[in-house]
């Protein structure tokens, strides 16, 4: 992996005094109560790992015990091997059987404002029945299963039922176009695809049946396609390969019992950009992470009974995985899932759910904060809130404006705000206040997990003092680390284990504080960060240059007010082909249509050539400052062609 720590990122950490103290209340009945009580279970998770992480799982239901809680070095670690259970049951089967059957689990509004309330009986029912239907489609335990829906109850039954049968799911982002389906499908060998007909997205629909269809000829291992009906738009169904869900489910016996998976069977794979090509596909196993993303959901968001959790992150990515999903349902409590877009039909639309629903705690993106925020504060004011007692944010640094904001004009000044950093990588959160215990400070993520033990240190793995910008790392393996990129076991090590020798390496600059608080930097990779979503910038670079008008491309990403990072392209033509407006329309489409509406560039300059060094690398660094404040101020010396930089300022111009 190039890290670039020239980046100007690691110097404009911000300085930020003010400090809040968890509200007296709600210490009082959090299950982490004050400062001392976090260090004391801090310092015990770290002194006996084993002993600790042993009893978290002791707390979920195994079918068989495990051997020993850790075992190998990293990265080729073990969490509680030997033990088999499954996290389906864990999810579903145990609150049943507890006695909780009659509890709404899955709380789902769609775009149009139809609501479905599943309870933990109704959903066993339906993920049973359905875990039948892909059993009568020939898919076993370790079979890969992709997943390309929108935000429907169906998604959830899906993947609970993959993971019930212990087949690997594969969920791929709804809003990714079809090639992105090509491939994930074929690095993964999937042997099914569950989609449906459309999802509502904004008043209109996105066509993901067609998207299929469109990807399938170039996917020879596909057998089987599942169809959920979801808007009643009219599909074509390819007879032998494509089944309706209504039917499947229609004979199948009602009873489906849990597989009992080791520990260390893999749960899912989920696609993420990389520095290099395409996206990696990330392995997450069963026990550890289902470990992990039951501690942090329970004293991150210090879940109770009758909590109703709203996350709004897709399903599509990590976030829905381990919070939507996982460590909700682990944790027995009722999860929101929403079909459509933040704002649709009228600005304040979450706001009315929070009220119409009773959400008590409440996870969104800073992306989203911020366009709240843009939109005024006059649509949550029309709103009471006061259900709410917590607040979280997940996916990019937030700015402390907009953690004020949020504090006041969400939170009411009442509702702590835990600012949880991590990453598809690490499967669950590792770095989080825990509300009750931990002081906040706007805009940084505080204090390690119980059991995490990250360090800022320099490229050559030096620890930096305190109040200093770095390289994150972390130093010890953690429950539900993923455990190899799938297929590519050589590019899990060389990517994160091999920078930083003996530790993973994150990827992003950090500073810690005097008091032992992170402050997120950014990537410091090729890696940009769009409205909360991981994009590699060769990804967008390798669409753009498949476009037969192109010789040559980088991109780049620069500061956006909104979306946190917005995607600037350079581009050299083939040629015979002139630069125009048009042009430029035509290839942001093309991105949009090559990868997904979120990686198409923002904006977009022709040049003859790119700036390069002597050997022949794109100087990425260059193309950011220009990107940014449209003028060059590091060092060009290894340039290969100084005109080449005269020429890309006169175009900015
Ligand atoms: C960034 C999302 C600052 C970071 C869970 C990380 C954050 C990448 C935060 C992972 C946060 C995530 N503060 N930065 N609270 N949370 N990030 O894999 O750069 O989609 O490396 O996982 O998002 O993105 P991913």
């Amino acid at each position: 992996m190039s890290i670039d720590t020239s980046d100007e990122s690691l110097d404009s950490t911000l300085r930020e005094d003010r400090i809040f103290p968890p509200p007296e209340e709600f210490s009082r009945a959090a299950y982490v109560k004050s400062l001392a009580e976090y260090e004391a279970l801090y310092q015990r998770s770290v002194e006996d790992p084993e002993g600790f992480w042993g009893d978290v799982a002791a707390d979920l239901h195994w079918f068989s015990r495990w051997n020993n809680v850790l075992e190998g070095e990293v990265p080729w670690v073990k969490w509680f091997a030997g033990g088999k259970l499954n996290l389906c049951y864990n999810c579903v089967d145990r609150h049943v059987h507890e006695g909780r059957g009659d509890k709404v689990a899955i709380l789902w509004e769609g775009e149009p404002g139809d609501v479905r309330k599943l309870t933990f009986s109704d959903l066993h029912l339906e993920v049973q029945r359905f875990a039948n239907a892909l059993k009568s489609l020939g898919i076993r335990k370790g079979d890969c299963v992709a997943i390309y829906m929108g935000m429907t109850p169906e998604l959830a039954v899906a993947v609970l039922a993959c993971a019930r049968i212990g087949a690997v799911h594969s969920v791929i982002f709804g809003g990714f176009a079809s090639n992105a389906i090509v491939d994930r499908v074929n690095d993964a060998h999937a042997v099914a695809v569950i989609t449906q007909d459309t999802a509502w997205r904004r008043g209109g629909e996105v066509k993901l049946k067609a998207a299929v269809d469109e990807a399938l000829p170039h996917c020879p291992t596909v057998r089987n396609v599942v169809v959920c009906r979801r808007t009643g738009s009219p599909v074509t169904m390819q007879g032998g390969r494509d089944h309706w869900w209504h039917d499947l489910v229609k004979d199948v016996p009602a009873q489906c019992p849990a597989e009992h998976q080791d520990s260390e069977d893999p749960l899912y794979i989920l696609y993420t950009s990389g520095t290099t090509g395409k996206p990696k596909g990330l392995v997450h196993t069963t026990g550890g992470y289902a470990v992990q993303t039951y501690l942090t959901s329970k004293l991150i968001f210090d879940l109770r009974p009758d909590d109703v959790f709203w996350c709004t992150a897709d399903i599509g990515w990590v976030t829905g995985h381990s919070y939507v999903l996982y460590g909700a349902l682990q944790n027995g409590v009722t999860t929101v899932m929403y079909e459509g877009a933040p704002t649709y039909p009228q600005p304040d639309r979450f706001w009315k759910m929070i009220d119409d629903h009773k959400v008590t705690i409440f996870y969104t993106a800073p992306t989203a904060i911020r366009a709240f925020m843009k939109q005024g504060d006059e649509h949550p004011m029309r709103h009471k809130l006061d259900s709410l007692r917590l607040l979280g944010t997940v996916g990019e640094p937030i700015n402390p404006e907009a953690w004020m904001w949020y504090r006041k004009v969400i939170g009411r000044d009442r509702c702590p705000i835990v600012d949880t950093w991590w990453q598809t990588e690490t499967g669950a959160i590792m770095l989080s206040p825990l509300p009750g215990a931990i002081p906040t400070k706007p805009g940084s993520a505080t204090r390690p997990f119980p059991g995490i033990v990250p360090e800022v240190v320099t490229k050559e793995g030096k620890p930096v003092p305190a109040g200093q910008g770095g390289l994150l790392v972390i130093r010890k393996p953690w429950p539900s680390m993923a455990r190899t990129i799938f297929n590519d076991p050589e590019r899990y090590v060389k990517t994160y284990w091999s920078d930083i020798p003996g530790s993973y390496f994150t990827g992003d600059g950090a500073r810690m504080d005097a008091d032992g608080y992170y402050w997120l930097m950014g990537r410091v990779d090729d890696v940009i960060n769009v409205s909360g979503h991981r994009l590699g910038t060769m990804e967008i670079e390798s669409a753009l240059v498949a476009h037969p008008k192109v010789a040559e491309a980088a991109v780049v990403g620069r500061p956006h007010d909104l979306k946190g990072q917005a995607i600037s392209a350079f581009v050299t033509l083939e040629e015979g082909h002139e630069p125009s407006s048009e042009l430029k329309e035509e290839l942001r489409a093309w991105v949009a249509k090559e990868i997904g509406a979120l990686a198409r560039p923002d904006d977009m300059r022709f040049t003859d050539s790119l700036p390069k060094t002597r050997s022949g690398k794109i100087m990425r660094r260059l193309l950011r400052e220009l990107a940014t404040h449209g003028e060059f101020k590091g060092d060009t010396t290894t340039l290969e062609d100084f005109t080449v930089l005269a020429k890309l300022r006169e175009q900015d111009e």
